[in-house]
């Protein structure tokens, strides 16, 4: 089979990524396998996990070789075009795998499931099974129906499902850091986005099964967990025994408190739901990691109220100011849409001059990409050419690089406590780690008794633009 040519950067956003569970090769255990592939956010990653918990109590164990595999599941992504194309490319490629050996099965799950599923049905016969990110608990009946060859379809979006006792099987884990998913859906109406109608309402997940999941991680040697949502500051939970109200700040501050050694992030925070409270937490606890990704979308107050954002620009600069208040060394990355509907010129440089005022650590960016059916694509024209459109996204990424450069020169000379996530992928004598904003910092092993897992102090000595370089001190 050809293998998939993606380039660097649509690797990074969609990040492929082959799954595999224990045991998967006992046959004693596991009857069958299935193979499956992920794109799109963390949020869908980490639905993968539970898909193949919902699998492996069913008997199908992972492989990570999709030839072999009885079932093959893309877990799908819908935000950008490209998202849609790169997962259509890799169904025709699957579908020659279903030739030489019928009887496999594929499936397409996630966010594409529901805008798309008459179409990779009917239309193509792609696919046999289209189940939506509300329904995996359908998913061993489902496969059991398109077993007998029926078309097996499941995309009702819940108000209510959360998937709170499923306990996810880690794939591809480091063994250390791990994502927690706290809330699913999105209540927001930013009018770009797709997001809303592929995985419906906002819903928060039982507060106490996050602290169990944080807790369970930490006995089995994680040391770090996120906690996702697509806007965790949002998160809102009753508990009905005792009535309390858990809002995003006592999440936080339950999970920091589950052990000092366990380091806690979370993302991603919308810049009109992020509290004060939130701030407050993030600056008590030491295990709580100085690191905010604020998506400002737009620099231009126009553009954020065409992009229903809710805030203005100056708005978003005091929100910025009161972090660097609050937790004067915590770093912020954002999102930029460079070339949203009407962006003239100088609106597109106003996304340029907040970059620089919010000294953004790292950033993902990308052009204005029209979604059928959400606010924007219904209301306003994408009448920004896509020459422009690229051209305003290349001066936001060389802003960015220059930045993210600037701010690792600065780390030069200060000692940082980070936690050691593996080798470095460059040599067999260095850790990979991170600090507590997230920067990557690689160093020598030395003598030193470490391990995976560990926290060291390391004094920085070198930079590039996306890597710190250090020694043990
Ligand atoms: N919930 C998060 C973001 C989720 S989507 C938030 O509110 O910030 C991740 C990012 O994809 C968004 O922040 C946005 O920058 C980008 N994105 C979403 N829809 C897009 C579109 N139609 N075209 C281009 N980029 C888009
Ligand atoms: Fe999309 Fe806005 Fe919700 Fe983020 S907050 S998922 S950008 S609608
Ligand atoms: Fe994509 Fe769905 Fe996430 S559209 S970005 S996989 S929530």
């Amino acid at each position: 089979m050809e293998a998939l040519q993606l380039e660097k950067k649509e690797i990074n956003e969609a990040r492929q990524g082959e799954a595999y569970a224990p045991f998967a090769h006992d046959e004693n255990v596991y009857k069958k396998k299935f193979y499956i592939e992920s794109y799109g956010c963390q949020m869908n990653f980490s639905d993968s996990e539970i898909v193949a918990s919902i699998l492996n109590k069913e008997g199908f164990g992972a492989t990570r070789n999709c030839e072999e595999a009885d079932l093959i599941f893309v877990n799908t992504c819908s935000i950008r075009e490209k998202a849609e194309l790169t997962v259509r490319k890799r169904l025709t490629e699957f579908r020659k795998i279903k030739q030489t050996k019928p009887g496999t099965l594929v499936g397409v799950l996630g966010c594409m499931a529901e805008r798309l599923k008459s179409k990779f049905l009917e239309e193509e016969k792609l696919v046999d099974l289209v189940v939506g990110p509300d329904a995996y608990r359908t998913l061993p009946a489902l496969v059991e129906e398109a077993e007998t060859g029926q078309k097996a379809v499941n995309v009702l979006l819940s108000r209510d499902e959360t998937y709170a006792d499923i306990s996810p099987v880690r794939l591809n884990s480091n063994g250390v850091t791990a994502f927690i998913s706290i809330m699913r859906g999105c209540n927001n109406m930013c009018s770009f986005c797709v997001v809303p109608f592929t995985r419906g309402r906002e819903r928060s997940r039982d507060a106490q099964s996050i602290v169990a999941e944080a807790q369970d991680l930490f006995n089995r040697g994680f040391r770090e967990v996120t906690l996702l949502g697509q806007n965790v500051d949002s998160y809102y939970f009753v508990n009905e025994t005792t009535n309390e109200i858990i809002t995003f700040a006592k999440l936080l501050e339950l999970v920091a408190l589950v052990n000092p050694l366990l380091r806690v992030r979370f993302s991603t925070s919308h810049p009109k739901d992020i509290t004060e409270d939130v701030l407050h937490t993030i600056a008590k606890y030491e295990n709580i990691c100085n690191y905010i990704h604020l998506p400002v979308q737009s620099g231009n107050t126009r553009i954020l109220q065409l992009m229903n954002r809710t805030y203005t620009r100056e708005w978003y600069m005091a929100k910025v100011d009161q972090i660097k208040k609050i937790i004067p060394d915590c770093a912020i990355s954002s999102d930029m849409i460079a070339g949203f509907c009407t962006e003239t010129e100088e609106e597109h440089r106003d996304t340029l001059s907040i970059m620089e005022y919010s000294k953004y650590d790292y950033s993902y960016m990308f052009f204005y990409s029209e979604r059928p059916g959400t606010l924007a694509a219904r209301r306003f024209q994408d009448d920004v050419p896509l020459e422009i459109k690229k051209r305003r996204l290349q001066e936001i990424v060389d802003l960015q690089n220059r930045l993210s450069l600037e701010s690792n020169q600065k780390d030069v000379g200060k000692t940082f406590k980070v936690l050691i996530e593996g080798q470095s992928k460059k040599s067999a004598d260095a850790w990979m780690s991170r600090n507590s904003q997230n920067k990557v910092v690689i160093f020598p092993k030395r003598n030193y008794d470490f391990q995976k897992g560990s926290y060291a102090t390391v004094k920085i000595t070198g930079c590039s633009q996306a890597t710190l370089f250090g020694e043990i001190v």
